[in-house]
């Protein structure tokens, strides 16, 4: 695979790699650089309070998965097309997947879980800032199962890279595809072009988990059978119940019944 990206401090990007930390995303939210354009990316071997989304925890052994966050600026980002990062993050991840196992089964479970069959594999939690009708800066925060093989948490179906492929895996090589991709999307994404923000939101709809397949879900009036057929570039789900009604949520509004 052709690299773009390297991990080397650069004008344009910043690591730094922590032994442990409560959260890779509250630190990298902590660091105050409101004028530093560049990307900065935090590593972790352990998190003390990993965050997953709402008031979930993220489970993750110590030195076995990677635990990262991407701090990026994006120069021109509408607040009505944000979900685009959410977008990249989540076929970055994917593609990073695909490459380092030569595996081409995973999905994007809405909004940006990323699945291996009905099992989670990896999971991205989003900050956004916002100025005005833009958004300043995003806080992109990802957990990515590598070679854990056992869960102990509540969380109802993990599965890691390792339990897929049979063998443990280098956890730098799946975080150096995912930086090239993500970057590649990114700078797409700063170039402000329609065209290409159409692409990425087109590729994603392509990698959908239940696509266009009738399941069960849950809302606030309780379980019903729908087909999903649609992610808006907004980031709403919109799902085709069998009584023929169109129902369209929001994040957290709907459960998927696994
Ligand atoms: C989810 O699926 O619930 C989102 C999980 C996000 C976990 C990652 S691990 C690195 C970063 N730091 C955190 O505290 N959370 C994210």
């Amino acid at each position: 695979m052709e690299k773009h990206f390297s991990l080397d401090e650069s004008p344009t990007f910043r690591m730094l790699e922590l032994d442990e930390v409560d959260s890779t995303n509250n630190y990298l939210r902590q660091l105050d650089m409101p004028d530093d354009r560049r990307m900065t990316l935090v590593t972790a071997e352990y998190q003390t309070g990993g965050r997953g989304a709402g008031t979930n925890r993220w489970e993750s052994a110590k030195g076995e998965n990677l635990l990262f966050s991407l701090r990026v600026m994006p120069s021109a980002l509408p607040v009505a097309r944000m979900f685009a990062i959410s977008e990249a993050a989540a076929l970055a991840v994917l593609y990073s997947l695909e490459a380092v196992s030569g595996e081409t089964a995973f999905t994007v479970k809405w909004p940006n879980d990323i699945y291996y069959g009905d099992s989670k594999v990896a999971g991205i939690l989003i900050e956004n800032d916002l100025m005005g009708s833009k958004v300043k800066s995003s806080v992109i925060g990802i957990g990515i199962n590598v070679n854990q093989r056992r869960f102990v948490s509540d969380a109802p179906n993990p599965r890691s890279l390792a339990d897929i492929v049979g063998h443990d895996v280098e956890r730098r090589s799946v975080l150096e595809a995912f930086m090239d991709r993500i970057a590649l999307s990114l700078k797409q994404i700063d170039e402000g072009k329609e065209e290409a923000l159409d692409a990425l939101h087109s590729n994603y709809r392509k990698h959908l988990y239940r696509f266009a397949e009738k399941h069960k879900y849950r809302d606030e009036m309780g379980v019903f059978c729908a087909t999903l057929i649609d992610v808006e570039p907004s980031g709403h789900l919109v799902l085709m119940a069998d009584d023929g009604k169109r129902r369209r949520y929001e994040f957290k509004e709907v459960k998927y019944i696994l």
